[in-house]
């Protein structure tokens, strides 16, 4: 049998007490891993690490808007287990609804304090504490297509999701001197709690509709398809591979949609 991908591992998750983050929770720990659970929900975090088992899991509480609270729960980590070796700054929120005409400014900066902000802090301490100990870590943030294309998301998130991957260029070209990695992951349409709550629709309309757009027939996006990119980036087969913005859409970026393709006689 081969060895687990993520042996001897430790992995901070920062929104992973659901969706996505959860998901990549259960893979990592799957994968050998030591994962640490950070979240602001404090109940879905702790079913979680205990689901996963107290000797591989833990949960911390972390609001990345707050620098501290990030600060805390990368040293909650590095004293827990010695070391931090993967960081999947994944925490985020979709915010409102609402175009650039109607953008109100004050809910625009609270999705920057958690999509941006909250990210390059994130990225700040974790990298600081791989520094210092010369660890060769892996660093992935969650972007989205909204970062690729323009009307696939509210001007906020768009907006917020693009600086993501602003985020992981910089740290990218700063960080490899150390060895350290950095990628971003782009997914399409998923029916996580963030996507059927901010449009008040339910787990099998979000998947309709989604599926509806898609270009990759015949499949619908799970958050499992997402953190299986997410543990490629994060293991060592992906050990070249940095800077890279890896997008899980099924093509969706690559086509434009409104040219129909060419009729075939199959
Ligand atoms: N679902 C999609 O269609 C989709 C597509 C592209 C990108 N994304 C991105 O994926 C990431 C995960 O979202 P999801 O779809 O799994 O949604 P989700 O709502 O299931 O998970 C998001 C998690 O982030 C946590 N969170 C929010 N604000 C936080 C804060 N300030 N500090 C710490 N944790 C916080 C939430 O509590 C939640 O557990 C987000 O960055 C989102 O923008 C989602």
């Amino acid at each position: 049998m081969s060895k687990p991908r993520l042996q001897g591992k430790v992995a901070l998750i920062t929104g992973a007490a659901s969706g996505i983050g959860e998901e990549t929770a259960r893979l990592f720990a799957a994968n050998g891993a030591i994962v640490v659970i950070a979240d602001i929900q404090d109940e879905l975090g702790q079913k979680l690490a205990a689901e996963i088992g107290q000797n591989q899991a833990s949960f911390h509480h972390c609001d990345v808007r707050d620098e501290v609270s990030v600060e805390k729960t990368v040293a909650f980590t590095v004293e827990k287990h010695g070391r931090l070796d993967i960081l999947f700054s994944n925490a985020g929120k979709m915010g409102p609804l609402a175009g650039i005409l109607d953008l109100d400014m004050e809910e625009f900066e609270n999705t920057m304090r958690t999509n941006v902000k909250g990210v390059t802090v994130t990225v700040k301490h974790a990298a600081r504490a791989m520094v210092k100990s010369k660890t060769r870590g892996s660093i992935i943030c969650t972007s989205s297509v909204a970062a690729a294309i323009g009307g696939v998301g509210p001007a906020a998130y768009t907006v917020s999701k693009s600086a993501v991957v602003g985020v992981v260029k910089t740290a990218c070209s700063e960080l490899g001197k150390y060895g350290i990695r950095v990628n971003g992951v782009s997914p399409y349409g998923v029916a996580t709690p963030m996507t059927c709550e901010s449009y008040n629709i339910s787990v099998e309309e979000a998947e309709r509709n989604t599926s509806s757009l898609a270009n990759l027939k015949g499949i619908v996006l799970k958050c499992r398809h997402v953190a299986e990119a997410v543990l490629f980036l994060a293991s060592d087969e992906s050990a070249y591979v940095s800077g890279h913005n890896l997008t899980v859409d099924g093509g969706f970026t690559m086509v434009c949609s409104s040219i129909p393709p060419p009729d075939s006689s199959i």
